[in-house]
């Protein structure tokens, strides 16, 4: 249903399971990250009525989903470290040649958020399922299933603002780079890594 071409490797749980606090900081700017997202898209595109109703939402959401993290990192004790590096993300946006036109540009930012989106609920799953962590794994349990409706959205944003037939051509192409990228990640107690 997300189209991702290759599963994460299932031992990748096991790894987080042992740092528990180093997820869950990873985890919080995730959301920071894909509130951003939103909110740079409606600066980008503020003509796109539609886009820019929806992102305002979104940004809400992914800000509600930011203090819940941190919550759960104060609940336990803890204090929000500093913002990790997102390799996943930084080799994905690689994908796309930089430059062309704003519409073009739009399209591909619209289809990494999408993969962005349907990557991370992949593993909010997994966590849902595997983790021990009664308490963490109904929390992933429930954010898996926004993420799922973002992931559509995304998909059906760029499909409606590009032409059809060479968004789902793009999606295809950025589905098997994302599956090559994914042979040599799960290894670390990072959401994308
Ligand atoms: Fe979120
Ligand atoms: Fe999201």
């Amino acid at each position: 249903m997300l189209g991702l071409k290759l599963p994460t490797d299932s031992r990748w749980v096991n790894i987080v399971e042992k740092n528990i606090e180093e997820i869950l900081t990873d985890h919080a700017y995730c959301e920071q990250k894909a509130a951003s997202t939103a909110i740079s898209l409606i600066i980008g595109f503020p003509e796109k009525s539609e886009l820019v109703k929806e992102m305002t939402a979104l940004a809400r959401e992914e800000m509600g989903h930011f203090n819940m993290v941190h919550n759960k990192i104060v609940k336990r004790g803890w204090v929000l470290g500093r913002e990790r590096k997102d390799e996943y993300v930084l080799e994905l946006m690689k994908f796309f040649p930089k430059g062309g036109s704003r519409e073009t540009h739009l399209i591909h930012r619209l289809l990494y958020a999408a993969l962005i989106e349907a990557r991370s609920c992949e593993r909010f799953r997994l966590l849902s399922e595997e983790l021990d962590d009664a308490e963490l794994s109904e929390f992933y349990r429930s954010l898996m299933v926004s993420e799922a409706n973002h992931y559509t959205m995304f998909l059906k944003f760029a499909r409606k603002y590009g032409n059809r037939e060479e968004v789902d051509q793009k999606w295809e192409q950025l589905l098997e780079y994302e599956a090559k990228l994914m042979e040599n990640l799960g290894k670390r107690e990072t959401m994308h890594g």
